[in-house]
């Protein structure tokens, strides 16, 4: 008897490491951000009611097209404009701030490497 307890207990052990792994196994599955499926969404929410084309509201450039976007992080400081904390520099223009994991979401696309879809 006391010898199944044992072996019931190594077993349901190996279980547990064996499950356990798999889950960080999947966390660790890349997931790369992209344009379409990611970062058009937020954009579409959120910038292109001043940002269309032609743009309104003062606002100086499109973010209607995965070339405007992508052009907009390269040159134009997009994501410094997005992250501030000065409501006089910040995009949306006059706030409030996106959630933090929208910024992050962007923030991640471009360590990425831009990926449109
Ligand atoms: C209510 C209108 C409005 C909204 C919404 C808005 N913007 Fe703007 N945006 C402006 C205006 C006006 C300017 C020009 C004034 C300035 O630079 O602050 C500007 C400037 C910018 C610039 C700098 C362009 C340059 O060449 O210097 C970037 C980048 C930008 N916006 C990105 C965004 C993003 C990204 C969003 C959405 C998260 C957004 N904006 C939402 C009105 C808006």
């Amino acid at each position: 008897m006391k010898k199944i307890t044992i072996y019931l207990v190594l077993i349901l052990f190996g279980c547990t490491n064996v499950s356990e792994n798999d889950l960080i196994d999947q966390t660790e599955l890349p997931n790369l951000v992209t344009y379409i499926n990611d970062v058009k969404p937020i954009i579409d929410n959120n910038c292109i009611v001043c940002h269309t084309n032609p743009p309104e509201n003062g606002a100086p450039m499109p973010l209607l097209t995965y070339n405007n976007v992508k052009e907009a992080i390269q040159n134009r400081g997009l994501i410094d404009r997005i992250s501030s904390n000065d409501l006089g520099f910040l995009m949306p223009f006059g706030g409030p701030r996106l959630p933090q994991h929208l910024i992050d979401t962007i923030i991640e696309w471009q360590a990425d490497g831009l990926l449109e879809e």
